[in-house]
């Protein structure tokens, strides 16, 4: 391997710049050329290249977002749009990539790596932790403390007007995000699409649950019943309630990487290029148990990350 192609791709993640930083940086130390492409796979497929070096990742670590900019591209995932793809890249003389992203990317990356002779490398950057083969994403931890912090202001109006307030939180499908930041704010509830949390038995647990509580925080995930429906179901159910519904959205997927997630993605950006230079292909570098790993791309997105029990566990002993 000579140079290697970078890019970040799908939905963005606080920690990519430091993903991307920790590649070049490591390419750079053994020799190896880089190649930032931007837009993802449509910046590969339209010829967006420019060379990186030490200075082009300098000041970047503590930066949200990602200087490659991303994009979900819809013609990568045709054949002629992968192929233009591997046209452009192999033009540009790069012999492997390193790919940040999630679900999206690393379905495009397996693809890819099947049509072409093209060694890649999965770097999970999501701020949904729904990867299998890392216990953590790059992303993850200051996407949870962002929500923490913006629950933390919402539970203060809480207290002062006695209201109950349902939140929901992002996470496309997994609850990850809703458990984790529900627990570090003290939630009465969390409902995530893993579990059998489900509505009933949340109104149950309201029903007996303390009534000298003044304010309720009542985390949702995004991929289950939806914060407005539920805002009505607990609106008719309990009128004497002052029930309000909050999103919290895009601003979880902002900000500035926690250290947390600088150093994962820096650990995992150096496993990267050292696996590529070992001649490691079409796996996802993550850290199971505070150790690198590597994952088959297809084991990493099509196995379900499973829930702590012991989480589930502390929602139930904690909240309500
Ligand atoms: O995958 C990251 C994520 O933020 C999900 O949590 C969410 O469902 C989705 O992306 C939102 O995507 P978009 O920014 O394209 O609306």
């Amino acid at each position: 391997i000579n140079k290697i192609g970078i890019l970040t791709s799908g939905g963005d993640s606080p920690g990519m710049n430091a993903a991307i930083r920790a590649v070049v940086r490591t390419a750079l130390y053994y020799d190896l050329d880089v190649i930032g492409i931007r837009r993802g796979y449509e910046g590969a497929i339209n010829g967006e290249f420019i060379e990186m070096d030490r200075k082009s990742v300098a000041n970047i670590i503590q930066r949200g977002g990602t200087i490659l900019k991303t994009a979900r591209s819809q013609a990568f995932q045709t054949p002629e749009g992968r192929k233009k793809a591997y046209d452009q890249i192999k033009a540009q003389g790069i012999d492997a990539l390193v790919v940040v992203g999630g679900d999206g990317t690393f379905t495009g990356a397996k693809v890819f790596g099947e049509e072409f002779d093209i060694p890649i490398i999965g770097l999970p950057g999501t701020i949904d932790n729904d990867l299998y083969g890392t216990d953590f994403t790059i992303g993850y931890d200051t996407a949870i403390n962002t929500a923490v912090d913006a629950v933390d202001k919402i539970r203060d109006t809480a207290e002062s007007h006695d209201r109950v307030f349902i939140i929901e939180v992002m996470g496309r499908d997994c609850g990850l995000i809703a458990l984790r930041s529900g627990i570090g704010v003290g939630a009465e509830a969390i409902l995530i699409p893993e579990t059998k949390t489900d509505v009933p038995h949340l109104l149950h647990r309201m029903e007996v649950g303390r009534k000298d509580k003044s304010s309720k925080i009542i985390m949702v995930a995004e991929g289950g019943e939806g914060a407005f429906k539920l805002g009505e179901i607990i609106k008719e159910r309990f009128p004497h309630y002052d029930t309000r519904v909050s999103v919290l959205g895009h601003i979880q997927r902002g900000g500035k990487p926690t250290c947390m997630d600088r150093v994962l993605a820096s650990r995992l950006g150096v496993a990267a290029v050292e696996g590529l230079l070992e001649g490691r292909r079409d796996v996802m570098a993550g850290l199971i148990h505070g150790k690198v790993e590597f994952t088959p791309l297809d084991h990493a997105i099509k196995h379900n990350k499973e829930v702590n029990e012991s989480l589930l566990k502390i929602v139930e002993i904690l909240s309500l």
